[in-house]
């Protein structure tokens, strides 16, 4: 039998249309088994994306590492929050360690270096996943803290719509996470 939520002791609905200008909600069922669905990011780096708003600039992600994964040293100009799922991870710049329930925030203005750590609660496994939202852009950076590059939204939804093709997702994939 089907559950029904009054039944349970819910309140009744009452279907509050949302504002002519508000975009779609967005809910999806994702599978972490599919690999496919897993952008690759470096070496050892990967990114599986959730989220993409293209009028504020951010997205919202899972970022995983293994072993000696890394990602180089970047400056947020944008505040970003990271939710750890699994393992553990810091940035080189700080003496904290991130594990499994450990929230972030950086503020905007931080330069960092994030890289894979032992996982005092399951030593041995080099892997973790992290949510991350990124709030905006970020800007890879040499010694001196001179832009080499960056990361925005729509280069992400640039890089995970030609990883998509390349593994023959259907076209209209990424275009779902976007808003
Ligand atoms: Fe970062």
């Amino acid at each position: 039998m089907a559950f029904n939520p009054q039944a349970a002791g819910a309140p009744t609905p009452v279907h509050i249309p949302l504002p002519t200008d508000a975009v779609s909600e967005l809910i999806i069922d994702v599978d972490f088994e599919d690999e496919r669905l897993w952008v690759p990011r470096g070496e050892n780096i990967e990114s599986f994306p959730l989220l993409f708003s293209v009028t504020q600039g951010s997205w919202v992600n899972i970022t995983r590492a293994r072993g000696d994964g890394i990602i180089s040293r970047h400056r947020h100009s944008s505040p970003v929050t990271g939710q750890t799922l699994k393992g553990a991870w810091g940035y080189i710049e700080h003496e904290w360690t991130a594990t499994q329930g450990t929230f972030i925030y950086e503020p905007p203005g931080e330069t960092h270096t994030l890289i894979v750590k032992d996982d005092p609660n399951n030593p041995g496994s080099d892997e973790m996943t992290v949510l991350f939202h990124n709030f905006g852009p970020l800007m890879h950076v040499d010694d001196a803290g001179e832009v080499t590059g960056f990361v925005d939204v729509f280069t992400r939804i640039e890089d995970c719509r030609s990883h998509y093709k390349k593994v023959g997702l259907p076209s209209d994939y990424i275009e779902k996470l976007i808003r």
